[in-house]
């Protein structure tokens, strides 16, 4: 990003490279949770819940490529210590559970995360509405595929 993009944004960069680091930290998590729990699930209808677990652990990598991509465009690193990131995320990271059959609690923990990411988006969205455009409009585009999450592991869950 060069100076002038940088000037417009109306916001202390420091804070907000910040918070988007602590959301790159989160992806990561979610990840590698998610993409742990797909390789390990077992029991009743395990392909079905791992077919899930990837698909969405592909997007959270995804999530973690394009705040990487804008952290370096405001002129700073993301974590580069992988010991760092659940230090530096906004929720401690959550165990899969001991019994790899057990889908329903694997669907809750996939939820809960869901839930914290959509607070962060929302919270970071609501920071930079008219204040930083790029920012904005990159958390909002990522806090839409949040909802999508959730919305499919609670579906899940009612059946
Ligand atoms: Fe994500
Ligand atoms: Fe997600």
């Amino acid at each position: 990003m060069g100076k002038q993009a940088r000037a417009i944004v109306d916001l202390s960069l420091k804070d907000l490279v910040k918070d988007l680091n602590k959301a790159y930290a989160d992806e990561w998590l979610a990840f590698y949770l998610y993409w742990y729990m797909a390789q390990t699930v077992s029991g009743r209808a395990y392909e079905d819940i791992a077919e899930f677990l990837n698909k969405i652990a592909k997007e959270e990598l995804e999530h973690a490529t394009e705040l990487a991509d804008l952290i370096i465009k405001l002129g700073d690193v993301p974590t580069a210590n992988p010991m760092e990131l659940e230090k530096n995320a906004n929720a401690p990271y959550l165990l899969p559970p001991k019994n790899s059959a057990d889908i329903n609690r694997i669907i809750r923990i996939v939820a809960e995360a869901e839930a914290g990411a959509i607070e962060v988006y929302n919270k970071i969205a609501k920071k930079t509405f008219g204040k930083d455009n790029v920012t904005y409009q990159l958390v909002t585009h990522i806090l839409s595929e949040e909802v999508n999450h959730e919305e499919i592991f609670e579906n899940l869950l009612e059946r």
